[in-house]
């Protein structure tokens, strides 16, 4: 039977709103900035950043030409790229990341659809912040938060079945720049609250004695999570770029505009906490428990929340959605059943999981499986997988088949080819191994 012709994003502005979009997320609004927080503030920034252009980018080329030579996802890519066995690990280990990271994505992204209705009838504006903690707890620990959790993911199916095309290109072209319109407007409100400049220099002053192997491991972690990166979700929206796509600028633009919305973030959320004297270091609740007082003290609060969650949900969507990418496309290109059976089961499936997750903080605290995947899939699995497709593409892919991806549709100059290339041969795989076995210690 012949192959049925693969899916392709239609348009530029398509590939890059679908990229940034799956790379804009949770990760930026609700992870940065508490492990920004609970890590030091400026120094974990600093060296955030570093990552980020330092095996980020070379990563994401790598995840590019993988992806676009062999028109695969994972583990196909590695497979039609004349890998080995042996190479097959990385593919499997990014399908169960894929898992993991979708069962508690899904549990925060549930919750924000809990926070916008909260914010709409005005409960977020009529809780008194000595109750929010308790408030907070007794919902998330609750069957409210595992179907909040199971909405979203059939939200998600809904769109999924619509294609790459008429579902994901069409659904990012239309919430990145909604995103990106709340986030400006947030921070211009931010940024006039009296005391704004503590939150700003909390971010951008760096405490170096604040940096420790646990710190860098976090933003290593943090860098491969917020970059969607080392799990084929990059390899897998690349089978769908066409051969016009310009790798490296596409990789760098991602790279640029997903660091410059987790530090908008940041300027949102810090000069607000700092602003109100409360605790930049509150952890995964900093923006469920810590903003809702602020919202609570801010005039035309109940506007502003809701607009944040939004924020949050759109955000969320057109991550998750790049992560059930990953498995549909697997399912459909090693198993060639069809896009809705392959959405229907996966959806299924993650909804038992996320369950667990959800109840993480009721019932099954003890499993912990939300924490543990979350651990598992950012700090290891990812970091793995990065090291893996660099390590491949590097030296083992054929030279030519990489120098021909990398040059189609675009000269790169000589220069930023041989450090991206550099990057991806050396920087990235020892990088990786470097901080992964200091962390591990
Ligand atoms: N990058 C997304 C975020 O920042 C999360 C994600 C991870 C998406 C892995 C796809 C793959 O929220």
């Amino acid at each position: 039977m012949a192959e049925k012709k693969r899916a392709q994003f239609g348009t530029k502005l398509g590939v890059i709103a679908a990229t940034v979009g799956s790379a804009v997320g949770l990760g930026n609004i609700w992870r940065f900035p508490y492990e920004c927080g609970t890590s030091g503030g400026g120094a974990f920034l600093l060296i955030y950043i570093l990552f980020v252009f330092l095996l980020g980018v070379p990563c994401i080329c790598a995840e590019f030409s993988l992806g676009r030579s062999s028109r695969k996802g994972m583990p196909g890519s590695f497979r039609i790229s004349g890998a080995g066995k042996g190479w097959g690990f990385f593919g499997w280990a990014a399908i169960v990341a894929a898992f993991m990271i979708m069962s508690f994505y899904a549990v925060v992204a549930g919750w924000t659809l809990e926070y916008i209705v909260d914010s709409v009838d005005g409960a977020i504006k009529n809780i008194p912040n000595t109750e929010r903690h308790a408030q907070f707890t007794q919902f998330v620990s609750g069957w409210g938060s595992v179907i909040w959790a199971w909405v979203f993911l059939i939200i998600n199916g809904v769109i999924m079945i619509g294609g790459v095309q008429k579902g994901i290109e069409r659904v990012s072209n239309i919430l990145m720049p909604l995103l990106f319109l709340i986030l400006v407007a947030f921070c211009i409100n931010s940024l006039l609250m009296p005391g704004a400049e503590t939150g700003l220099e909390f971010l951008f002053k760096p405490d170096f004695s604040k940096i420790t192997p646990d710190v860098v491991l976090s933003a290593m972690g943090q860098a491969f999570f917020s970059l969607s990166l080392g799990m084929g979700c990059l390899v897998t929206y690349a089978s769908y770029f066409s051969d016009k796509t310009p790798l490296v600028k596409t990789s760098i633009q991602v790279a640029v505009l997903d660091t410059l919305i987790a530090v908008l973030a940041g300027v949102i959320i810090f000069p607000a906490v700092f602003s109100y004297g409360m605790s930049p270091a509150a952890g995964p609740t900093l923006v469920f428990e810590v903003l809702p007082n602020i919202f609570h003290n801010m005039p035309g609060g109940s506007i502003w929340s809701c607009l944040f969650f939004v924020l949050l949900a759109v955000a969320s969507l057109t991550s998750i959605i790049s992560i059930s990418e990953i498995v549909v496309a697997f399912m459909t290109d090693e198993y060639k059943i069809s896009r809705v059976k392959a959405t229907v089961i996966s959806t299924l499936l993650v909804m038992v999981l996320a369950t667990f997750c959800s109840l993480s903080f009721g019932p099954f605290q003890k499993l912990d499986l939300f924490n543990r995947f979350d651990f598992i899939s950012s700090n290891i699995l990812m970091p793995l997988g990065g090291m893996g497709v660099c390590a491949f593409v590097g030296w083992r892919m054929t030279r030519t088949r990489y120098i021909k991806e990398m040059r189609k549709s675009a000269q790169v100059p000589p220069f930023l080819f041989n450090l991206v290339t550099f990057g991806i041969r050396y920087i990235a795989p020892i990088g990786v191994l470097i901080v992964f076995i200091a962390g591990l210690i």
